[in-house]
């Protein structure tokens, strides 16, 4: 199955992005997991969303023919960093190609809430009539003090929350089998 990935970090050091990659390497023979140059995306403008910059048009095809999306949010200030919601903002115009792709949600911070209040608006976004994803119910993944569960080659060695995303990848892939 083809997963797109959307990080909403820019860093290059980003822990979510890190157990993104960890997935891609676990999970290899049963998804193939890209991730999305978000960050290269302009900020969305609607004076220019009828002629978009090529990015958007080449990640809108990759959006398209993918069978599902993975979204992998830090937390900021309480909420999803602005790159992942411009992201969102530009594939829920023109084309809203979003639309009924099964999608699910993971999220990594420092702090001990695992990105909780930023996961409640993201679902609430994706909820929305131009997004719309048919997002993973329930399967909350939270991962709390993420420095504390990486390796210093950006491995994920925290067993309990290896053992919880094996559960979850499968029952999306469950998931991604019912409602195509
Ligand atoms: C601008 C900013 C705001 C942040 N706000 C929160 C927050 O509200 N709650 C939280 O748990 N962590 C917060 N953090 C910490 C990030 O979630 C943490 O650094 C996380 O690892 C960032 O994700 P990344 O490593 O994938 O870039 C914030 C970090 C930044 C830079």
């Amino acid at each position: 199955m083809k997963i797109v990935a959307m990080v909403g970090s820019m860093s290059k050091e980003s822990n979510n992005k890190k157990v993104v990659k960890f997935m891609q390497k676990r999970y290899k023979d049963k998804l193939d997991i890209e991730i999305l140059s978000i960050d290269k995306l302009p900020m969305y403008n609607q004076d220019i969303e009828l002629n978009p910059p090529e990015l958007v048009v080449d990640l809108r095809e990759k959006i398209k023919s993918s069978d599902g999306i993975l979204f992998a949010t830090p937390e900021y200030n309480h909420s999803i960093p602005a790159v992942l919601k411009n992201a969102i903002d530009w594939f829920s115009r023109v084309e809203p190609v979003l639309i009924g792709k099964p999608s699910m949600v993971i999220g990594a911070t420092m702090g001990n809430l695992g990105t909780v209040r930023a996961q409640v608006h993201l679902r609430q976004i994706l909820n929305s009539g131009l997004v719309n994803t048919l997002n993973l119910p329930a399967n909350e993944v939270f991962i709390s003090t993420i420095h504390e569960k990486l390796d210093e080659k950006g491995n994920l060695i925290h067993e309990p929350t290896i053992e919880y995303l094996d559960q979850v990848i499968n029952n999306f892939i469950k998931w991604i089998e019912k409602v195509k």
